[in-house]
């Protein structure tokens, strides 16, 4: 991953700048996450890239039989999300890991979310990252994303950030939604999608 982008976002949560923000730009995506992960309130679901555990804790909050597992690279971002969830009675827990080596088992999760995490990543991680997601998941698992993508031609790092599209279909999935939301920054818009594990 850029460690200069790492960086620069662990800075802004530990003055809760990256709260404030996504607070107002990314709520609706949370929420429009939250309903794309159609919940029956009893699921296991890992939010990979959890930064402080603002989407964690909003699925946690669907129902008190979910139980949310938070992964994110950044120590500091982990200490945020667990302050976040103390003393909330939330069904939320969250480790240190990478997306590229998720410290989970095979076919643990009902359901797995990535929310702007995508862009972070270098090429090659990507698609060892898309393959760690299906594999966590369960049979007829969900993986539910929202990553920036849609970027303006005059943006020199288009390639570099996009969301692996063609590597969908390689690694196993099958597309059950897609679509382009609106802008949540000036630059690029986020686009949604629900994938599912095909199941045995
Ligand atoms: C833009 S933040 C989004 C956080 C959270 N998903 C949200 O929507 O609020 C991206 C997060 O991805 C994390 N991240 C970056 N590279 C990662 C990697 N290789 N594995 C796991 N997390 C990573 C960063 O530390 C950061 O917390």
């Amino acid at each position: 991953m850029s460690s200069f982008a790492n960086k620069i976002l662990e800075l802004s949560a530990a003055f809760g700048l990256y709260d404030w923000w996504a607070s107002r730009c990314l709520k609706q995506v949370y929420d429009t996450l939250v309903g794309l992960a159609d919940l029956c309130g009893d699921e296991e679901i890992l939010d990979v890239g959890c930064g402080t555990g603002m989407l964690s804790s909003r699925l946690a909050k669907v129902s008190d039989g979910i139980s949310v597992h938070g992964v994110d690279i950044s120590p500091r971002m982990i200490t945020t999300a667990g302050r976040r969830t103390r003393g909330c009675h939330l069904n939320a827990e969250y480790t240190v890991g990478t997306a590229t080596k998720l410290p989970c088992s095979d076919g643990q999760f009902d359901v797995v979310s990535s929310c702007v995490l995508f862009h972070l990543l270098r090429d090659s991680e990507k698609e060892l990252a898309l393959r760690e997601i299906f594999r966590v998941l369960k049979p007829g698992g969900r993986y539910v994303c929202a990553e920036f993508e849609k970027y303006p031609a005059w943006f020199s790092c288009k390639r570099l950030l996009e969301y692996p599209n063609d590597l969908i279909g390689i690694v196993g999935f099958d597309v059950d939604a897609q679509f382009a939301g609106p802008s949540i920054t000036r630059c690029h818009s986020v686009v949604y999608r629900a994938l599912i594990k095909p199941g045995d």
